[in-house]
């Protein structure tokens, strides 16, 4: 039988949602950010943790932001601290020049996570795991959220070039996971390939 994608009003942004690279240059209200984050608040997490900050960038905070972003991505190309990644450069400038584009960044951290330069012991990853899943739900609610409010957005994972740049500028101990760029849309890409559902799912009675 054919899969049938279930179209509601709670299912419905899960199958619409596309990450968004061109935004126009309109602002986002205060108040529409607040909706998205919130909804990030909603999100599980392991033993309740609640292992998420959001810290949201715009105007002048983001340019400088970014600045450091480049800085990082430049002093990689020089002095990797990622020399097995080397080739992702020109997708992370690629991204930057996207985040430069948009109006809103929220930089997404684990404030229970250690520097990913940080030796860690089994025990400590699994806990990492679980606070990356209870982040990752956060960040997909957020993703949402904002497709339902017809606000576009690019979960990004291209800051790990920039990694230090960004933590020492950000002024923060947590890890830092990640970015979301949001704004308007001013593209409306295709559905992006998955995997078929007989191909990621096994059944067992
Ligand atoms: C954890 C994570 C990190 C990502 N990092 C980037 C990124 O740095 N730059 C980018 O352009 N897209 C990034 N993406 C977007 C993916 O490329 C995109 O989700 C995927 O190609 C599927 O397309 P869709 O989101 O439109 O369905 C990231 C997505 C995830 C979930």
């Amino acid at each position: 039988m054919a899969y049938q994608e279930p179209i509601s009003e709670i299912t419905e942004p899960i199958y619409t949602r596309r990450s968004i690279r061109k935004f126009q240059k309109k602002e986002i209200k205060r108040e529409l950010i607040e909706r998205i984050v919130d909804a990030g608040r909603a999100a599980p997490s392991a033993k309740n943790r609640q292992p998420w900050k959001f810290m949201v960038y715009s105007g002048k905070a983001k340019q400088e932001l970014l600045y450091h972003m480049k800085k990082g991505i430049e002093r990689e190309k020089e002095h990797p601290s990622l020399p097995d990644s080397g080739h992702g450069i020109p997708d992370a400038e690629n991204t930057l020049r996207i985040m430069e584009s948009a109006p809103v960044i929220i930089m997404v951290l684990n404030t229970n996570g250690k520097s990913p330069f940080t030796a860690i012991n089994a025990d400590e990853r699994f806990t990492e795991i679980n606070d990356m899943l209870s982040i990752g739900a956060a960040v997909e609610n957020m993703l949402l959220q904002a497709e339902a409010l017809d606000v576009g957005t690019l979960w990004i994972g291209n800051t790990c070039f920039a990694y230090r740049e960004l933590t020492e500028y950000i002024g923060t101990e947590a890890q830092l996971t990640g970015a979301v760029a949001l704004g308007y849309k001013d593209e409306h890409p295709a559905k992006r390939p998955r995997k078929n559902l007989d191909d990621i799912v096994e059944y067992y009675n």
